[in-house]
């Protein structure tokens, strides 16, 4: 609590650097010409089955209801998620300004502002759009050796992006330290930061200060360990978060599915979630996760949960050869 307290403060009295003046001539807050980024989302990391797949998945969610995309160039599957994207709309009978587009640049992109636009416009033209409503740096971390950590410049690369291709800015998986950095050397907040949590990850004094700044949160990996390509090293713990005892518990009780659950206590949270599925019966479920109404117990139970199984499955530290995630949960 201490901790975030002196956080707080640190940011909040930050010096107001010239780069302000890059806020005041790109008011990111709230464009006038998009929807607010909803609740729910459509994940399309390891969606990947085929690209006809990947488009057809990416339709089926648009015309199941789902106003969310959440995209990346690292998934390197754009071009399907895009053809997706036309086609859901043009079955929905949709225009564009009805959804919310999020995009990442990679680190391969990171440094001076050509090579951040540079990305961005492979980016559009992957997904066939001519903007976006959120677009994060995918990590704090470069793969040019020489800036691994220069995450500053890239973010004040992307603050010079025009605003008629890019509505709202934000960042994935920073810590508290490359955080307040970012804000004090720059004066400008992220619209929203994207990181890993669910019922195992909770790291609720950390969403605490995200409240408090008025950052808002994408909880990514909502359903854990499901995600195949989370290497265990063979090992069983945790047990599977959508085969967690209490979790099915909660689940028979509010007649909703494990899946609805973890869910739902992220809707709870006033986080947005983005899973991902390529199957039709899972899509719909989860776009129906907001009618599981869970009640305090339930909830004071999952906290539970995350006290005893709490694991962070996200971290590529020590492929990358950098610390990621210092000071937060699970490392
Ligand atoms: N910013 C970042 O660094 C970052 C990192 C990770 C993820 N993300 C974003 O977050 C999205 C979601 O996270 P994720 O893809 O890691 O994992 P996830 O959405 O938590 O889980 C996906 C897995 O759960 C299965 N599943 C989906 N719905 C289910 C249901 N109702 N019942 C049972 N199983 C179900 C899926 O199976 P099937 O596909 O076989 O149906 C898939 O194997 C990603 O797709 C990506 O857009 C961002
Ligand atoms: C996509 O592929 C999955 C896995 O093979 C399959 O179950 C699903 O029906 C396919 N989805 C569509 C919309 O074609
Ligand atoms: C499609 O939407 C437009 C505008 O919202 C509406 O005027 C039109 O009737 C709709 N068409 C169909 C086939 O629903
Ligand atoms: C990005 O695309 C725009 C056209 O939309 C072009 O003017 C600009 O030069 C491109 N930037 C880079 C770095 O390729
Ligand atoms: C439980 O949920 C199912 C599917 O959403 C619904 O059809 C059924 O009526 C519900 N049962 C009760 C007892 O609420």
């Amino acid at each position: 609590m201490q901790f975030i307290n002196q956080l707080l403060l640190a940011i909040l009295a930050s010096p107001i650097p010239q780069a302000l003046s890059l806020e005041a001539q790109r008011p990111i807050a709230e464009p006038q010409t998009s929807i607010s980024q909803p609740l729910i989302g459509f994940g399309t990391w390891n969606l990947n089955v085929s690209p006809e797949n990947t488009s057809a998945v990416v339709s089926l969610a648009i015309q199941t209801g789902y106003r969310q995309i959440d995209a990346a160039a690292a998934y390197r599957n754009e071009k399907a998620v895009g053809v997706g994207i036309a086609d859901g709309l043009k079955q929905a009978n949709l225009t564009r300004d009805k959804i919310w587009v999020t995009s990442k640049l990679w680190n391969d992109h990171h440094g001076d502002p050509a090579t951040v636009e540079a990305g961005l416009n492979q980016t559009l033209s992957d997904l066939g759009l001519d903007y976006l409503d959120l677009y994060l740096m995918h990590w704090p971390v470069s793969s040019s050796p020489s800036s691994h950590l220069d995450y500053i410049s890239t973010w004040k690369s992307l603050l010079q992006l025009p605003k008629s291709k890019v509505l709202h800015l934000g960042v994935c998986n920073f810590s508290p330290r490359q955080l307040e950095s970012l804000i004090k050397e720059t004066g400008v907040k992220p619209f929203a930061h994207q990181m890993e949590l669910h019922p195992y990850l909770q790291q609720n004094w950390w969403l605490d200060l995200h409240r408090a700044l008025g950052i808002s949160v994408t909880a990514y990996s909502p359903f854990g360990n499901a995600n195949p390509t989370y290497d265990h090293d063979g090992k069983e713990y945790p047990p599977a978060l959508l085969k967690n005892e209490a979790l099915v518990e909660i689940a028979e009780k509010r007649n909703c599915t494990v899946a609805q659950v973890a869910l739902a206590w992220g809707i709870e949270r006033e986080t947005s979630v983005i899973p991902k599925s390529t199957h039709e019966w899972y899509i719909r479920e989860n776009f129906e996760a907001s009618e599981c109404v869970l009640e305090k117990k339930d909830l004071k139970a999952i906290e539970k949960v995350g006290r005893k199984f709490l694991t962070r499955f996200n971290n590529p530290s020590k492929p990358w050869g950098v610390k990621l995630f210092e000071g937060l949960d699970g490392v």
